[in-house]
């Protein structure tokens, strides 16, 4: 059974990684209406893979005892400066995120729950994936400059491809 603060601090980060899928589904929709169609795809999925932590976040708390609680969500940003911008807010972001999944750990460790400690590896792996994914494109977009926008979003499913080979993942 979940400690109160453990169950507490497990529905904190339901609400970041609802709220993620959230930030990345209007990244989604920005990216569309830009005439972006493949940066567009990758946020899309990208969004769809938050909305699965959100689950599994869900599925544990409401396993181990304890009330998964769906929040209010905060609106995300409507638009963004341009596709450079978006992702140092995609990195900026995941971050965040990463540090927010530390605490939770800190927080398992600190009430002697060592099953959600084992648990929650699964998400730190996961952010140094996530943070890296986002330094990679950030990396090429620098690379291919302001001529190259049009090639980045033809290819940018296919480096999603090699950021989630076995083994990688
Ligand atoms: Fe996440
Ligand atoms: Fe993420």
């Amino acid at each position: 059974m979940l400690t109160k603060k453990v169950e507490e601090i497990c529905n904190r980060q339901i609400e970041r990684e609802g709220y993620s899928s959230n930030l990345y589904l209007a990244m989604a929709s920005w990216a569309e209406n830009k005439g972006l169609p493949g940066i567009a795809e990758w946020f899309y999925t990208q969004s769809d893979e938050e909305r699965m932590h959100m689950l599994k976040f869900i599925k544990y708390v409401n396993e181990r005892g304890g009330k998964a609680v769906l929040p209010a969500f905060s609106k995300p940003p409507v638009k963004f400066k341009d596709v450079g911008e978006a992702f140092k807010e995609v990195l900026k972001h995941e971050q965040f995120v990463s540090a927010s999944i530390n605490e939770v750990l800190a927080m398992a460790i600190k009430e002697n729950d060592y099953a959600t400690s084992n648990w929650i590896q699964w998400f730190v792996n996961e952010q140094v994936e996530e943070e890296s994914n986002a330094q990679l494109i950030l990396d090429k977009i620098e690379l291919a400059g302001p001529g190259g926008l049009y090639f980045l979003d033809r290819d940018i499913m296919s480096l999603r491809a090699v950021a989630t080979q076995p083994g990688q993942a």
